[in-house]
């Protein structure tokens, strides 16, 4: 493995009325990530948080790294408000029409870490132009827009596939899987080239055992 792991609880799966106390337990656990999942409603059938979310828990918690996943029609039209509010790393999904490519430099340009995702449907294939512009992928083990679905092991050829890439290419993104993530298949994940896992119901229910399975694996 090139990078480091990384577990980085979605907040998508604490307490809404109290986003701070769930941010406090992801540093409370000696974790250095914090995923945020923005949904416009379109692209997913869901809503969530605006960059005003971000730009409050921030300043809260300075030396977490604030891990933004847009899930948007438009997300270019939205970096600079995600940048200028305190994300350290912007991902953006490769599925809807925008400017992929001039949208992850400006991410770059922002001074901020570039991710690109993909949902589960979604081949390979369609970000391999964009690799070498990136920092992070996002592979998406459940359809996205809720917390809480079951995980899907297609996702499990895919970490696989892109951990192949990452060497062929003689990159060193990092492999982020989101969706329906337990201490039960976290493994299968680590060991298939994953290096940074998202979860959100798992962490807040039961984020001792999903820890040690993690590093364990
Ligand atoms: C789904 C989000 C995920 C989700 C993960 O649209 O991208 O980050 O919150 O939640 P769990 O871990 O509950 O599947
Ligand atoms: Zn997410």
């Amino acid at each position: 493995m090139v990078n480091s792991l990384e577990i980085a609880p979605s907040i998508l799966g604490g307490d809404h009325s109290a986003l701070a106390d769930s941010v406090a337990k992801i540093a409370e656990a000696g974790l250095s990530w914090v995923h945020v999942d923005v949904m416009d409603g379109h692209f997913v059938p869901n809503l969530s948080f605006g960059p005003g979310v971000v730009k409050s828990l921030k300043p809260k918690f300075p030396k977490l790294f604030f891990d933004v996943h847009l899930m948007l029609d438009n997300p270019h039209l939205y970096i600079k408000p995600f940048a200028d509010a305190g994300s350290d790393l912007i991902t953006v999904h490769v599925e809807p029409q925008y400017p992929v490519s001039a949208t992850l430099q400006e991410i770059h340009i922002a001074g901020k870490e570039v991710g690109i995702s993909l949902n589960p449907n979604t081949p390979v294939g369609e970000i391999v132009p964009f690799l070498a512009q990136v920092d992070l992928v996002l592979v998406m083990s459940v359809q996205p827009g809720f917390g809480g679905q079951s995980f899907n092991p297609v996702a499990l050829e895919k970490i696989k596939r892109l951990s192949e890439l990452r060497e062929e290419l003689k990159l060193s993104f990092r492999i982020e899987v989101d969706g329906g993530i337990t201490a039960a298949n976290v493994a299968n994940c680590i060991s298939r080239g994953a290096d940074t896992i998202v979860a959100g119901t798992e962490f807040f229910k039961n984020g001792a055992a999903l820890i040690s399975a993690a590093k364990e694996a």
